[in-house]
């Protein structure tokens, strides 16, 4: 609890403001889904802090709304759209917004996921099935072919989806959302395999259990959070921040000879197929 503590002191309590502005993203232009809030949001925060200009997006407007503003008062570059992954002409406008407030395209991260209900994975229903692999892959899938254009129109660019430690070794009753998330990892290596030559890197994150609304469920009772700080070797849960780094990483030329691959940020949690 007392490491959870001084992490969260370090990152968390620091006002936006105040990060360490690193110009390395200066110049590009970054999509990111699902980022109002939890990871999402961190790695708008730490794009547009490391210079990008950066469309943030989700489904509610409000949500929108707050999350550029809370951007603009650092005085980072920041647009917003609202968009809902899986509609497709709410994907047409989060790619217009990006062209027409920035001139282009550079970086799509695709983060948005939803789990709808939870279970052994032979027992769900095709209707959760279907909303979780519609939302968690195919949205994924249509809005990397969507932007595939416009990332060519510059001679390369950056996609990263974010999947989870579950695409790998599945969390219990978390089933269908565990195998939605290994199938990001296999969207990943093939797309990366035909864009190679193109300049285009898509890579992947493999957050482990990252505190956010998300996975509050995870560890809402006292007996539920101490199984689950057992199960993770450092023995704490990630801040949205400690993501957002790794996906910086990715997009930025100090990843330049790196396609492919899925970095796993997990605090040792197990991470082979
Ligand atoms: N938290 C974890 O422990 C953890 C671990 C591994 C992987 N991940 C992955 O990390 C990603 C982000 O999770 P998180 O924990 O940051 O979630 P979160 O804190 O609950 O944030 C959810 C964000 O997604 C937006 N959103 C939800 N459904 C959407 C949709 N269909 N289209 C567009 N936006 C949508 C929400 O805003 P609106 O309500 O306005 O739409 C909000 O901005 C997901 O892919 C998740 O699977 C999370």
């Amino acid at each position: 609890m007392n490491m959870l503590r001084t992490v969260v002191n370090k990152f968390i309590r620091r006002p936006l403001s105040s990060m360490a502005y690193n110009g390395k993203l200066k110049g590009k232009v970054a999509i990111v889904t699902a980022s109002t809030d939890g990871i999402g949001f961190a790695i708008a925060e730490r794009l547009a802090a490391d210079g990008a200009s950066v469309v943030v997006s989700s489904r509610k407007e409000n949500n929108v709304t707050s999350a550029v503003e809370k951007l603009r008062s650092c005085g980072y570059s920041v647009s917003g759209v609202v968009c809902h992954v899986s509609k497709a002409s709410d994907r047409e406008r989060l790619i217009k917004e990006a062209q027409d407030k920035f001139g282009g395209i550079d970086v799509l991260v695709s983060n948005a996921a939803v789990n709808p209900g939870v279970g052994p994975v032979l027992e769900s229903t095709e209707e959760v099935w279907d909303k979780i692999f519609e939302v968690n892959v195919k949205a994924a899938y249509l809005l990397s072919k969507e932007v595939l254009p416009h990332l060519r129109k510059r001679h390369g660019g950056s996609i990263v989806y974010i999947a989870s430690i579950a695409g790998f070794d599945p969390l219990g009753l978390l089933g269908v959302y565990s195998v939605s998330k290994t199938a990001l990892l296999g969207l990943t290596k093939a797309a990366a395999k035909d864009l190679a030559r193109e300049n285009i890197r898509v890579n992947c994150v493999a957050p482990g259990i990252v505190i956010t609304k998300f996975s509050s469920a995870l560890h809402e009772t006292e007996e539920a959070k101490e199984a689950l700080l057992r199960s993770i070797p450092m023995g704490r849960m990630a801040i949205p921040k400690e993501i957002a780094g790794v996906v910086s990483f990715l997009v930025s030329d100090d990843a330049s000879y790196i396609t492919g691959e899925t970095i796993v940020a997990s605090g040792g949690m197990t991470s082979r197929l």
